[in-house]
């Protein structure tokens, strides 16, 4: 895809690195402020991950990278041993902000391997090499989606209604998303088709973030409440579901935005095409199975509240998971940057790793 495409010039970047500071774009003020809030300590940028400032699995992990160079910057004065050890216990502090991501502790071990393959004792010149290392997993991030956008686009044919949940946009990676870069793809390729965005409660990423960003580039899309998935698909207005993911395991089981699992089946009922779009940094082959996935649970007032407005009344019991579990076998297939995954997916994906 040409890198002046259609989105580049329509959606704000969600992580910036300028100057030597990182920039992130605050997502929980969008659709309505756009601002890019500068990160000035390692705190501010855990805080950025947890609540959601900075969100999406490419996006959190490009984003503690850099969150981990904000962390040394003025600690290269100390003696290599204490540097070293630094990096792993920032690394380790970026990692807990949220634990369903894969991406999250994939790019930390990046930066932290950076340290041990090296024999330098220069603090100063292993944190450049870290800038170095975190500017790359941010450029290979915007190269992962284009290859999913490359691979997903020829699923999307001329009228066809697609499924969409949560936010898997331009604004949850580097650029173009991974469910939304076969959409930008298509778009661009002049195929007429329709976006139905699910809002995504609790806090409404479909209905902030993935409405406005397709809007914004100019793809037809209509926001539906998640309640109305079933009635839309028994009416015939869905053909295909593509929805982002926070972690693929060994055997295919697909870890997304709370809601997902229930799409799923009833994508399966109705016989709609189910796909999940990822790249290879959201795989994670060292998990066996689904059961396995640390599934984050919020805090019940993000339900109890919607955007600042009490819906229920104070001290009501909640459960707030923010990700659930689709079984491989209700998965069509992975749309990854270098192809599309199909069942067996615990073979698919063995041979996808080897053939890397
Ligand atoms: O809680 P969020 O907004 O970070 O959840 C994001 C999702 O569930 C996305 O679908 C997933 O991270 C893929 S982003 C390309």
């Amino acid at each position: 895809m040409p890198d002046n495409s259609v989105l580049e010039n329509s959606v704000p970047l969600s992580i910036e690195w300028k100057n030597d500071e990182l920039y992130l774009l605050d997502q929980t003020l969008l659709p309505h402020n756009v601002v890019m809030e500068r990160q000035e300590t390692v705190e501010q940028v855990w805080q950025s991950i947890k609540m959601l400032k900075v969100r999406g699995a490419p996006a959190i992990g490009v984003a503690a990278a850099y969150g981990l160079c904000v962390a040394l910057k003025d600690e290269t004065n100390l003696p290599i041993g204490e540097f070293a050890q630094l990096v792993e216990e920032k690394a380790g502090y970026l990692t807990s902000a949220r634990p369903t991501a894969v991406n999250l502790g994939w790019a930390m071990n990046r930066m932290s391997k950076v340290v041990k393959a090296t024999d330098l004792d220069d603090p100063a010149v292993i944190y450049n090499r870290l800038i170095g290392e975190a500017k790359r997993i941010h450029e290979e991030d915007k190269a992962l989606s284009k290859g999913i956008a490359e691979v997903g686009a020829p699923l999307i044919r001329e009228g066809m209604g697609i499924m969409t949940h949560c936010n898997a946009g331009s604004l949850a990676t580097s650029i173009l998303g991974t469910a939304t870069a076969p959409m930008y793809k298509a778009y661009e390729d002049g195929v007429k088709f329709k976006v139905y965005a699910n809002e995504t409660r609790p806090l409404l990423q479909g209905a902030r973030l993935t409405s406005w960003e397709l809007a914004k580039a100019g793809i037809d899309v209509t926001l539906l409440t998640d309640n109305m998935a079933a009635h839309m698909m028994a009416s015939g207005h869905i053909d295909m579901v593509i929805v982002g993911t926070d972690r693929v395991v060994a055997n295919g089981d697909v870890a997304n935005k709370i809601g997902t699992l229930g799409i799923a089946i009833l994508a399966n009922y109705y016989e709609i095409p189910f796909f999940v779009a990822c790249p290879s940094s959201t795989i994670d082959m060292d998990t066996q199975s689904g059961d396995h996935i640390p599934i984050e649970e919020r805090e019940g007032d993000e339900i109890i509240h919607v955007f600042g407005a009490q819906v229920a009344a104070n001290g009501t019991q909640t459960r707030n998971p923010a990700f659930d579990v689709t079984p491989s076998k209700l998965v069509s297939g992975i749309i990854t940057e270098s192809g599309m995954i199909t069942a067996p997916y615990d073979q698919g994906l063995k041979e996808f790793f080897e053939g890397k």
